[in-house]
């Protein structure tokens, strides 16, 4: 009796004890499960609606999108990478450092972009302006785009013909044709006026900023 009433209190104090072991475990351990086996779901619903989204991370580039307009008449995601501008269907990144033509056209290529196409008015005006946010002071900065010459003329990097596209040439460029073979656009700090004459052809090893430009994705 008296090593039964000695165990008794004690049984009854496990018992007591046990809701609240109980409600430590569900705290410590099922909670977190829970949330875990969440967040699990809610991943695997995002990815099933977002597809797209893992093909474009994959390439370890952070992606800016907006809801599509009506203009784009597509529904969905207009999205650029991070830091890029984004104008009529197209994202444009202007350089923060200089090198050569070729060196430029690489770079762009090696962010699957190209050194930039200009291919209308409204284009190289958006361009300019973009420019002229950038520039600090009124010294010429020099802007590589995608025009270089050849044995047969003018090319743009994606085969645009040269002669089905308007271009914005400073009065008497280019010259010196037999040297200086890659395009830029010039431009001689924020109050500059020349937003359609601003081209200037220069030597291809100059070291200039560039204009790479690559189509917007759509999600
Ligand atoms: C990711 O990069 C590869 C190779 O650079 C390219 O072929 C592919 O189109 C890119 N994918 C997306 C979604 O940008
Ligand atoms: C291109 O240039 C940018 C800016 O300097 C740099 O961040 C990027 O890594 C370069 N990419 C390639 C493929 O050269």
């Amino acid at each position: 009796m008296n090593s039964q009433g000695r165990i008794s209190p004690g049984t009854a104090a496990e018992e007591r004890s046990c809701p609240w072991l109980n409600i430590w475990v569900f705290l410590i351990f099922v909670l977190p499960i829970k949330a875990a086996l969440v967040t699990i779901c809610l991943v695997a619903l995002l990815d099933g609606s977002y597809g797209p989204y893992k093909t474009l991370l994959q390439n370890s580039t952070e992606w800016y999108c907006v809801p599509s307009s009506s203009a784009e008449k597509v529904n969905g995601w207009t999205c650029c990478p991070k830091g890029w501008r984004r104008f009529q269907g197209n994202c444009y990144f202007l350089s923060p450092d200089t090198m050569s033509w070729s060196e430029s056209a690489q770079n762009c290529t090696g962010m699957g972009s190209q050194l930039v196409v200009i291919t209308s008015k409204a284009e190289q005006e958006f361009l300019f302006n973009l420019i002229k946010e950038k520039v600090t002071n009124s010294y010429e900065t020099k802007y590589y785009i995608g025009l270089a010459a050849y044995k047969n003329g003018w090319q743009w990097v994606d085969q645009t013909p040269y002669e089905n596209t308007a271009t914005f040439w400073k009065p008497g460029e280019p010259n010196l044709l037999f040297a200086e073979k890659c395009a830029a656009i010039h431009v001689k700090g924020k109050g500059d006026p020349n937003t359609y004459s601003n081209w200037n052809n220069v030597l291809c090893i100059t070291s200039c900023y560039r204009i790479c430009e690559q189509a917007v994705k759509l999600l």
